[in-house]
């Protein structure tokens, strides 16, 4: 089963990303653009694990210890750089508690043999990736100050991925709570 571990976005920022979509999708209308009911911000992606494992991760992961902490979504970006977008983005800030979470979710999951990642953590959400057919040049002109509003993050949850022709799907499998004590 092919697995991440992330944070859901709540509804307001959804339609106000949905929104935005809408209006810019027609530059590059044959990028590979996400389904906007998909977003996420992943805090670790661990790819293909046999089905059997899964009880496991999910209990080194109910094991994590961390506050709520807010996020805002705004600005957009490219990966690696707009001089050759691959990857269009819409920025995702919070405090150190956001990174600190992503390294509590790794090091709990490498403790059970599942590897790290080399890159460094730099939180995102996906809006659309560079595809054969259609590049995102179009994209990097004049997409600047957006802003899509913010949350409480209050839980996190383990996601199975399913890679389809259509995009993936992604199915929440268990949500792990973040509490103030
Ligand atoms: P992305 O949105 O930047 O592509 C499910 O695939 C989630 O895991 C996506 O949000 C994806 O991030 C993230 N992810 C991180 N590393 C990945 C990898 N090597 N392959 C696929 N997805 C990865």
């Amino acid at each position: 089963m092919r697995l991440f571990i992330a944070l859901d976005i709540p509804q307001d920022v959804r339609e106000r990303i949905s929104a935005y979509v809408e209006c810019i999708r027609s530059r590059c209308p044959d990028a590979r653009w996400a389904r906007v009911d998909g977003l996420h911000v992943t805090l670790k992606f661990i790819g293909e694990i046999q089905d059997a494992r899964v009880p496991e991760v999910s209990k080194a992961l109910a094991g994590i210890k961390a506050r709520p902490f807010d996020v805002k979504f705004d600005n957009v970006g490219f990966f690696p750089s707009p001089k050759s977008p691959r990857v269009f983005w819409i920025g995702v800030h919070a405090g150190e508690e956001l990174p600190r979470l992503a390294e509590a979710v790794s090091e709990a999951l490498a403790a059970i043999g599942i590897p790290r990642e080399d890159k460094s953590y730099s939180p995102h959400l996906t809006l659309a990736r560079a595809g054969s057919r259609g590049n995102l040049k179009a994209l990097t002109s004049s997409v600047e100050g957006e802003a899509f509003g913010r949350m409480t993050a209050q839980e996190f949850f383990l996601y199975r991925s399913q890679l389809g022709r259509g995009g993936s799907k992604y199915t929440k499998l268990e949500r792990f709570g973040l509490s103030e004590r």
